[in-house]
């Protein structure tokens, strides 16, 4: 049976194996989809074993992202882009192809939630991996204008310039927001210590779609926070997780599966419904 898995440190809570088990049955493809957590400083070898052994492909997730970039034959221009590999696909010519379905995930998500991102203005908090991952996809949908803003705004300026060649994207600091802003994403790893972001509640308003690229079984941090401010469309990360799975799975396999069926099982699986 075609061999898939997911590495990551640690990786054990992951729901990777979950969801493709789900698109699997759905798409009727037979594979075995598993979990490998190797030490940080074994994860090249651990790869080069797992595709030497006639594994088909597998994801990547943290901390490998980065270090998957290095290893792989070949990169496709999104994860070029992204700087980080989260999905590699042997092909059938034995090439190791590094993929990155993260923000093609994300944007799926947002658009299966009816959230209108051409000619709108987005604001993207962070400047880590999950930004820069996301940035070129969201520019391609055509927003009037992105702004960055990140904590260390070094970062930020670093980001805007990288990808302002691919639309009206730009950094500014949290102190320098000015809005209305139509969408915030939270791409910040903030929402794991329970922290928020420095945004100034002014920025939120009734009409704005917020997007946190966390989750959890109940509203992360941002999220309530943006409520309690008045946010009345707010969205966290699950959607996005199975929508790059879905990605990711049509990387391999040739089929796209559906998402809906799945993310609601996951959902009664996390106890979120
Ligand atoms: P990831 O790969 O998930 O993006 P990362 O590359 O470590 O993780 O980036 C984490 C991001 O969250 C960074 O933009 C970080 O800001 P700094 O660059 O200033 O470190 C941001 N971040 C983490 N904790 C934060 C907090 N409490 N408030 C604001 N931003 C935070």
């Amino acid at each position: 049976m075609d061999r898939y898995l997911v590495f990551g440190h640690p990786v054990r809570h992951s729901k990777s194996p979950f969801i493709h088990t789900l698109f699997a049955r759905q798409t009727q493809q037979e594979l075995e989809y598993g979990l490998a957590e190797p030490a940080v400083d074994e994860f090249a070898q651990a790869l080069r074993t797992f595709f030497d052994q006639g594994g088909k492909g597998c994801n990547v997730t943290v901390p490998f992202k980065e270090q998957a970039f290095t290893l792989v034959d070949c990169l496709s221009p999104r994860a070029k882009r992204a700087g980080a590999v989260n999905t590699i696909k042997l092909t059938d010519d034995g090439v190791l192809l590094g993929d990155n379905t993260d923000g093609a995930g994300l944007v799926a998500d947002l658009k299966s939630h009816g959230v209108t991102l051409a000619d709108s203005r987005i604001l993207l908090l962070g400047a880590g991996g999950a930004a820069r991952g996301a940035l070129a996809p969201l520019l391609a949908e055509l927003p009037s204008e992105l702004v960055v803003t990140n904590r260390t705004h070094a970062k930020a300026q670093q980001l805007a310039a990288e990808f302002c060649d691919l639309g009206p994207v730009t950094a500014q600091t949290y102190e320098q927001l000015a809005g209305p802003f139509d969408l915030v994403i939270n791409s910040t790893s903030a929402s794991l210590q329970g922290a928020l972001p420095p945004l100034a509640p002014a920025l939120i308003h009734t009409d704005i779609a917020i997007y946190d690229m966390m989750y959890g079984a109940s509203d992360t941090a941002f999220i309530s926070w943006a409520k309690q401010h008045g946010a009345r469309q707010t969205m966290d990360g699950l959607g996005m997780l199975v929508e790059q799975a879905a990605e990711a799975f049509t990387v391999w396999r040739g089929i796209r599966p559906g998402t809906k069926q799945v993310l609601r099982e996951l959902k009664r699986n996390l106890g979120v419904i």
